[in-house]
């Protein structure tokens, strides 16, 4: 039988999948069914800045929503406080005690003395790694790609010098040079990088003339933005590349694996498949491994990354050009 075992910010997989951060994974009960269906690790649901800042609002709004009421309401409840981020580590606590394979936090912050006193405080739960979820939307024009980009390897600096858990980013592919900034974040430290977050987007109810928030499931063809970074990238890092969007089966799993990829993190799968679909998608890698003849990951992982090509255009533009000039680019 195939060895799936795989490492993943130098922790040891039993195989590659990694259930990333979701709501499924906020839920102690659904956290033992994905152990049980053979994941190899798991990302609870991000700790967010802003949720607490607004619980922490909402709670200050109901505590005085009577004062002009009752002027005595004010003193009334003079130490209430709320309790920042304790229910959330209480959780992760509990998630990492209810499973013996490897569990990840995560992390979405916005001011950097915040993403240092989280970071620590999720370190401090016993978690086995912490991943840095970068997703921010830059919606001011005063603040250049440098700016950004900096501050984020700032902050990825600041973490890790200060945990000892390993540490992780998850990025969004909205960077001028992808490939550059992922570069600066494994110079910079990072045990290994999540390509890519999915951006949820903004959307219009026409009908309601209302603005909305879009959030769908990834669909077949969303794993082709991942698979073109790690297939630039693998090889040229010392952090390991996990592959996320888009990965909906076994077929997605291994051609990440082909790509480059050391594990992948899988989300949308889950919600149309149901958890059971892990179990489906370890077998269709064993029973593709076992018919090309490969004993472990090691044998294939990489094989069709651009280092291992020796095409110097493999996944570049020059591959798009070639195709569009062919006399039947449909096919
Ligand atoms: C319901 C739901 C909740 C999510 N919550 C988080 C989260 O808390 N933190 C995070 O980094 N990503 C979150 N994500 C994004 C997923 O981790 C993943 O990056 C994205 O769904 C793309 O992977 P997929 O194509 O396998 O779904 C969420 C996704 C969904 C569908």
């Amino acid at each position: 039988m195939a060895d799936l075992k795989t490492t993943y910010l130098g922790l040891e997989l039993k195989n590659p999948i990694v259930v990333g951060a979701c709501d499924l994974t906020a839920d102690i009960e659904k956290i033992k069914q994905i152990e049980a269906a053979g994941a190899g690790a798991l990302v609870i649901k991000s700790l967010f800045e802003e949720q607490i800042q607004l619980e922490s609002y909402k709670m200050e709004q109901s505590l005085h929503e009577n004062d002009n009421l009752h002027a005595e309401m004010t003193s009334i409840f003079p130490e209430l406080e709320h309790a920042g981020p304790a229910e959330h580590l209480m959780w992760v606590k509990k998630a990492k005690e209810a499973v013996s394979i490897p569990v990840i936090a995560s992390l979405n912050a916005v001011s950097t003395d915040v993403w240092l006193d989280y970071a620590k405080q999720l370190a401090d739960t016993g978690v086995d790694g912490l991943e840095l979820n970068f997703y921010a939307v830059p919606s001011l024009d005063n603040q250049s790609a440098a700016h950004i980009e900096d501050a984020q390897i700032a902050i990825l600096q600041a973490i890790k010098s200060s945990v000892s858990i390993p540490v992780s980013v998850k990025l969004s592919p909205f960077y001028t040079n992808p490939a550059h900034v992922i570069t600066r974040f494994d110079q910079a430290g990072a045990d290994g990088v999540v390509l890519f977050n999915q951006l949820f987007q903004s959307d219009i109810d026409i009908h309601k003339e209302k603005q909305t928030f879009a959030m769908s499931l990834s669909g077949e063809k969303d794993h082709r933005l991942p698979l073109r970074f790690v297939g630039l990238l693998h090889g040229n890092m010392t952090g390991t590349l996990c592959a996320s969007t888009g990965i909906l089966n076994g077929t997605g799993i291994i051609q990440m694996l082909l790509a480059g990829a050391g594990s992948v993190q899988v989300v949308s799968a889950l919600y149309r498949d149901k958890i059971k679909a892990i179990e489906t998608m370890l077998n269709d890698l064993e029973q593709w491994m076992d018919a090309k003849g490969y004993a472990s990951l090691h044998d294939f992982v990489g094989k069709l990354s651009r280092k291992n090509l020796k095409d110097p255009w493999a996944y570049q533009r020059s591959q798009y050009v070639r195709a569009l000039l062919r006399e039947n680019p449909m096919g």
